[in-house]
């Protein structure tokens, strides 16, 4: 690949454009065997300018095909962020023969407004409605991201408009009507609110009791300093959503720096995938990879749970991903303060590991290792808490947000803690038990390919730990 200057920076198995700019990921639609992913782009240079809709596609949620540009700014302004769905029964009347894409996008201009294009060739190429907009700018300065899904017989529209949701509805994709609006007494509100999205899931998987998850990003505000994403977990009747929790609980989809706007995919029979852009605008804008900034989280399967807490969203990365597992390095045995451990290798890496708490306080996984540094995942017996510390991860982004360890409840099953480390050269993605708790984190190491486990005061037993190459 045409990475010249930060090449022990590119990630093997998240995608990242060959160059130049990305944030969000936009218009997620699977359709004729391809994953869509778009993202906000700047085909120019690796600033946050001339946004546009990049395009990649897969048929394994983990090998990409970066495709031609898929939308350009135009005369009402800049491409933002937006989703897409397969207009099955051509509502829109966009189509002949053959179901094609429709994208709902913002139009970020002196106004944001939401606009609409379509393509019939696999989205390969786009004809922009010549009515657009489509939802003109009702003198709300932020008023943005639609994302839209199928409802019955209609389409249903949210959008963020400054730190509240509102939601449209249409039967055809063009004309919409506004139905209501969420969020003035509910969630955190330290921030503009951003990317909405809104899926129905099994609770426990048993299709007899679903419940709907909104999810809102937010900027700043987040637990980890800057872009965070909320979630709120209720009922949708078609017209307005419900929280089931109090007005002041706010659920994180993960307490890491990381993990932002994220969007799941329209169209994916039986299962929820969603993707995440591993950035934050904290510092987004400064994080020295080159030629390109910003990469995406791997994809993630939805689920949600009963946690002694409540209903709480489960994130597993997509199991295609084993498919990619080269042959493991296999380890068992003890692990303390007193002696060395033994070390492994590699710096793209899917890492699965339990842990029997013993006399230790914090255990875990360093990755990154080399010449003073260190990227620390572990755990915080007495806190139980799953953690990242980024600290001494190796260059630090222009930013006092940057070097920090970020910590999330993870409780213990029995004494046993699991992990599951996604780790690929400038990234950790860590997934704690079944996915309960999950910590994203940026790092800048150098190179530096040791991985080796750790004990702090006294001793853990690593019952089993395997580290696929990937
Ligand atoms: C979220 C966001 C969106 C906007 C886009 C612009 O990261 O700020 O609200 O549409 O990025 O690139």
């Amino acid at each position: 690949r045409g990475s010249r200057k930060t090449r022990q920076w590119r990630p093997e198995f998240h995608f990242t454009p060959e160059r130049n700019w990305m944030n969000d990921p936009n218009g997620l639609v699977f359709h004729d065997g391809e994953y869509h992913l778009f993202f906000q782009h700047n085909p120019e240079s690796t600033e946050h300018a001339n946004l546009s809709w990049g395009h990649a596609v897969s048929t394994d949620l983990h090998s990409w095909e970066e495709l031609q540009v898929a939308l350009l700014p135009d005369d009402l302004g800049e491409i933002y962020s937006g989703s897409a769905v397969v207009d099955h029964d051509n509502t829109s009347g966009f189509f002949d023969q053959e179901p094609g894409l429709v994208a709902i996008y913002t139009s970020a201009g002196e106004t944001q407004q939401q606009s609409i294009a379509y393509s019939t060739d696999r989205g390969r190429t786009w004809t922009k409605y010549e009515g657009n907009p489509v939802i003109p700018n009702p003198g709300i300065a932020d008023f943005r991201d639609p994302k839209v899904i199928r409802h019955g017989e209609k389409w249903v529209l949210m959008l963020a408009a400054g730190d509240r949701i509102v939601f449209y509805d249409s039967p055809d994709l063009v004309h919409w009507n506004r139905i209501s609006e969420f969020g003035v007494d509910h969630g955190s509100h330290g921030g503009v609110w951003e990317c909405p999205d809104l899926f129905e899931l099994p609770v426990d998987g048993d299709p007899g009791r679903k419940r709907w998850v909104l999810v809102v990003s937010i900027n700043p505000g987040g637990p980890a300093g800057g872009s965070a994403t909320q979630y709120f977990v209720g009922g949708f009747d078609g017209t307005t959503f419900t929280p089931d929790g109090p007005p002041e609980q706010v659920l994180w989809a993960e307490q890491g720096a990381d993990f932002y706007a994220p969007q799941s995919w329209s169209d994916v029979p039986d299962r929820r995938i969603w993707i995440g852009w591993m950035s934050n605008w904290d510092y987004a804008k400064q994080v020295p990879t080159d030629p390109w900034r910003g990469a995406m989280t791997v994809p993630r399967t939805l689920s949600l749970a009963t946690t002694p807490a409540g209903v709480r969203l489960v994130q597993r990365p997509v199991e295609e991903l084993d498919g990619r597992r080269g042959e493991p390095q296999r380890w068992s045995g003890e692990v303390s303060d007193q002696q060395p451990a033994p070390e492994f290798s590699g710096a793209a890496l899917d890492i699965v590991v339990e842990f029997r708490i013993g006399s230790s306080t914090s255990f875990g996984v360093d990755v990154f290792v080399g010449d003073g540094q260190r990227t620390r995942v572990g755990y915080d017996v007495a806190a139980r808490q799953l953690f990242v510390d980024r600290t001494l991860s190796g260059k630090t982004v222009v930013s006092p947000a940057f070097p920090a360890r970020h910590a999330a409840e993870l409780l213990p099953d029995g004494d046993v803690v699991r992990m599951r480390l996604l780790v690929d050269r400038s990234s950790v993605e860590v997934f704690g038990g079944r996915g309960e708790t999950v910590l994203t984190d940026l790092v800048l190491p150098d190179p530096g390919e040791v991985v080796r486990p750790f004990a702090e005061g006294g001793k853990v037993e690593v019952t089993s730990l395997e580290l696929y190459p990937m």
